[in-house]
């Protein structure tokens, strides 16, 4: 073969790659490339016979020849890109026409709805919402809150210890309540306040139908120059007839907590039964449901977070969400709420 005899030979050889190379089909890169580069390819053969070239066109023909592999190459893997992207869509979806697959949508849990409810309650009242931390300290679980150390109120809310200390020395708990949140919010902010905190606490007490150790409270207060027991009573009135329509009544009667005085237990007409069922599950006869603590803020606290009693004065209340949720959606195990069974759920 001579020097023409060869450029005429690497010409074809490039003819038939390129004609071979625009054929459709997905492993037309890889066979190509095997029967052209490869050991035995038709390219490397052609090189391969300029060994017995003399030096000089050996030297100028191997240029050609080394040109031209470098653009099959380049061909070669350009070809490889598009088909594996062709390939990588072929896999996929047949028909990018079709629709989608259904995409199953969750929903907001009962809890939530209810939390949320709530809020929008008092916040058509003027509260705003504040939050808290589920890991408490002494101090702001107890103690600011009028709770002495050895008072018998703190067994009514026996807790969960951690095992860290706060800056005082003391173990951290989870809190018990969302009263905290008063105790934080009146420390941090000058008032006059109108605030309110929904969330998660915690009490050391075996699961029933109606306790757990973990549940979910709602906390209100208002902190401002003479507020009365009156304030509270037209507040959470209003807050139940927004609830549970206006025929819905409220009844208060004395009861304890440490850190307001008067203290009350707030009731509300049954919504189940209005006032007739001797045999209501739910008030069990009685025609009202208790449904809050509540009362007026204890000097000692509003002393406790830095103002003078003389001058402020200010309500509370705490609702357990778990109780609203299960008379808005008539449920009467409160266990139903946590075991997040679909079936259940999405009835609610
Ligand atoms: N923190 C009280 C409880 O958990 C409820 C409460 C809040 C009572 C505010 C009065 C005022 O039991």
């Amino acid at each position: 073969m001579n020097r023409d005899e060869w450029k005429e030979k690497l010409s074809l050889i490039k003819d038939s790659f390129f004609s071979a190379l625009s054929q459709p089909g997905p492993d037309n890169a890889e066979a190509l490339k095997v029967a052209y580069l490869g050991r035995k390819g038709e390219l490397s053969l052609l090189l391969r016979d300029l060994k017995d070239f003399p030096i000089e066109e050996r030297k100028a023909l191997g240029a050609l020849g080394n040109a031209l592999k470098a653009e099959f190459e380049a061909a070669l893997d350009a070809k490889a890109g598009v088909s594996g992207r062709f390939e990588a869509r072929d896999k996929c979806a047949e028909d990018l026409t079709l629709p989608g697959y259904p995409f199953p949508k969750g929903g907001l849990h009962p809890l939530t709805v209810a939390a949320a409810k709530m809020c929008e309650g008092f916040q058509k009242l003027g509260f705003s919402v504040a939050d808290g931390p589920l890991i408490e300290e002494d101090l702001f679980n107890f103690e600011a809150l009028n709770f002495a150390p050895d008072h018998p109120a703190r067994d009514m809310q026996d807790t969960f210890y951690v095992d860290l200390k706060d800056a005082r020395g003391k173990d951290l708990l989870l809190r018990t309540h969302t009263s905290p949140v008063q105790i934080r919010t009146m420390k941090n902010t000058a008032p006059p306040l109108r605030v309110i905190s929904a969330g998660r606490v915690f009490r050391s007490e075996a699961v029933d139908a109606s306790h757990s150790f973990v549940f979910h409270q709602l906390e209100g207060f208002a902190l401002d120059r003479n507020i009365t027991m009156a304030d509270l009573k037209w507040t959470l009135d209003a807050f139940i007839k927004d609830m549970f329509g206006s025929s819905a009544k409220t009844a208060f009667s004395p009861s304890f907590f440490p850190f307001v005085e008067p203290g009350a237990q707030v009731a509300v007409s049954c919504v189940f039964c209005p006032g007739s069922g001797a045999r209501c599950p739910v008030c069990k006869g009685t025609g009202w449901i208790e449904l809050l603590g509540a009362g007026v803020i204890h000097p000692n606290v509003v002393r406790n977070c830095g103002y003078d009693p003389e001058q402020w004065s200010g309500f509370a209340f705490g609702a357990g969400v778990e109780r609203f949720a299960m008379l808005l959606y008539g449920i009467s195990d409160m266990r139903t709420l946590y075991e997040n069974d679909l079936r259940v759920l999405k009835q609610l």
